[in-house]
């Protein structure tokens, strides 16, 4: 008995599985996300294939295989849009959010054209190949999920920016526009009338715009390039197993259905030796660096020089040191105590004491990694969720945000100055940080357990709420209330009609009266 036990946990260990992964978005910081589950999933064991814009450089080695398949196609075609329409920085900072609604929409069918008519991707579907699981990004990516209709597999999503309208919808999660605000019109709760009404707003447009364009445009791509390809209505509502890069420790707490699971921080890995040109600058710096980087799709290259005179001119009087992401290989005016670099370890630079201060996009994957290690953060928000996670730090008192138009070199050293002397920020920052880290499972571990927990089942009917399955009238409960008004109203108009006829016999008396004394 205790060897079969023995033999079926050997078995069970070993157990590997077939998983395909699809995050196309054009964007570095969400392929470092899916990347990294998928290499977490190939470290367990299992046999990974990516498709994405990017792939890696060296294949990592990993238990199981891992397998890229890249869409080059795709790279650059953000910013490709972005100058189609001309804009800068400035004008994408200035977004207007129903617009940003409408340009994504407009993206999401280019993308998944690119991806699905891409020949490797057809010989993968026109191949005998079949997978355990799919997993796919949700954003910008809709469409891409019949993949999994193909393949057989259940249908697991990731959520790279958390909560969010394409999420809530597929599986039925309760957002209500009262408390819970779209993601990128960077309100934080309470709001104010009209933010409610602007949030209420905008979730309409979203309903509207999606169901009459989006969908029926990436359902006929769907047919197009996939052989007996399902209707999208059938794919988008079929998801088992969200994975939300969100935490309350990191996002502002939202209800969740229990197929929604919380994992941020995921990619996250333990510290790494640094590079010594840059260990040596981290520890000599005896008053402390400032790390400043704009990410990895917005340069600080692009400021504008207004805005970069600001910067350096409040660097130049600071006695701390400052290492800057800078991806020009001359900086016009470079003061002493700041040093350039076109790439850097971010995660690992953010674990070394020294450093005091991120100035950041705010970006989730920078606002994550700072909460992680504790660091307070100066945010100069530009597009999508920055807005939001900028005014999220500052409510928790981890950080202040200046906009990019505001950036003056008055207006930006008093906020560096504050953050430098104030202890306040750091204390909240650590607060935060060991808020991140109490967890019961770490969220790689979740991650990897969900995923085989669908596996396993073959997919989660049993986690799925019923709203999803309502008709939206039905869901918003209007029959109900309309049955309500109606009974209100019957009962006013008969009680008005009772009380009508009730009074006529009342005055009708003395009338009848007169006549008889006639
Ligand atoms: C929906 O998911 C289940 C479970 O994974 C699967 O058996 C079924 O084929 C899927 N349906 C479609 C249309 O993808």
């Amino acid at each position: 008995m205790k060897n079969v036990l023995l033999l079926l946990a050997i078995i069970h260990y070993g157990y590997s599985s077939k998983i395909l992964g699809i995050f196309p978005a054009p964007s570095r910081s969400h392929y470092i996300l899916g990347s990294a589950l998928m290499k977490g999933l190939a470290e367990k064991g299992h046999d990974v294939t990516v498709i994405s814009a990017y792939g890696e450089k060296q294949p990592p080695k990993t238990k199981g295989a891992y397998r890229d398949i890249v869409v080059t196609e795709l790279q650059n075609s953000i910013q490709e849009m972005f100058k189609e329409q001309k804009m800068g920085m400035q004008d994408r900072q200035n977004l207007n959010p129903f617009f940003s609604v409408v340009f994504a929409g407009h993206m999401l069918p280019k993308i998944m054209e690119k991806v699905l008519s891409n020949e490797q991707v057809q010989q993968l579907i026109h191949s005998e190949e079949k997978f355990d699981a799919v997993i796919v990004e949700q954003f910008l990516n809709d469409g891409q999920k019949a993949l999994a209709t193909h393949f057989g597999a259940p249908l697991i999503v990731l959520s790279t920016i958390g909560g969010n309208f394409w999420v809530n919808t597929l599986v039925g999660n309760p957002a209500p526009p009262a408390y819970v605000p779209a993601m990128n019109l960077g309100y934080t709760v309470p709001m104010t009338f009209r933010e409610r009404l602007v949030n209420t707003l905008l979730t309409a447009l979203y309903e509207v715009y999606y169901h009459v364009h989006v969908y029926p445009s990436e359902n006929a791509r769907i047919k197009k390039y996939i052989p007996n390809g399902p209707d999208i209505s059938d794919v988008l509502y079929n998801v088992s197993i969200v994975l939300m890069n969100s935490h309350p420790s990191t996002n502002q707490p939202v209800p969740y259905v229990p197929n929604m699971i919380d994992i941020a921080g995921f990619h996250i890995k333990a510290p790494k030796k640094l590079p010594q040109d840059l260990q040596e600058f981290l520890d000599s710096a005896k008053d402390g660096v400032i790390y400043f980087s704009m990410g990895s799709n917005l340069k600080s290259a692009d400021f504008l020089p207004e805005q970069r005179d600001a910067v350096l001119k409040t660097f130049s009087k600071l006695k701390e040191k400052v290492l800057w992401k800078w991806e020009d290989d001359v900086l016009p005016g470079q003061p002493k105590n700041v040093k350039l670099s076109k790439w850097l370890p971010q995660q690992d630079i953010l674990a070394h004491p020294n450093v005091k201060l991120f100035i950041t996009h705010g970006g989730f994957l920078s606002t994550s990694e700072t909460i992680y290690h504790g660091v307070p953060v100066l945010a100069i928000p530009i597009v999508g969720d920055q807005k939001l996670n900028a005014k999220t730090a500052v409510d928790n008192g981890f950080g202040l945000a200046l906009s990019y138009d505001e950036l003056t070199e008055e207006k930006f050293a008093q906020s560096v100055h504050e953050i430098l002397t104030n202890s306040k920020y750091r204390t909240n920052a650590k607060k935060r940080s060991e808020l991140f880290h109490d967890r019961l499972v770490g969220p790689m571990d979740t991650a990897i357990y969900w995923i085989e927990y669908a596996i396993r089942h073959k997919g989660a009917p049993h986690l799925r709420v019923a709203a999803v399955d309502l008709p939206w009238y039905q869901y918003h409960l209007l029959d109900v209330m309309g049955f309500l008004v109606l009974v209100s109203l019957s009962f006013v108009v008969v009680s008005y009609y009772v009380v009508k006829v009730v009074c006529k016999k009342l005055y009708s008396k003395p009338k009848t009266n007169k006549v008889k004394k006639h």
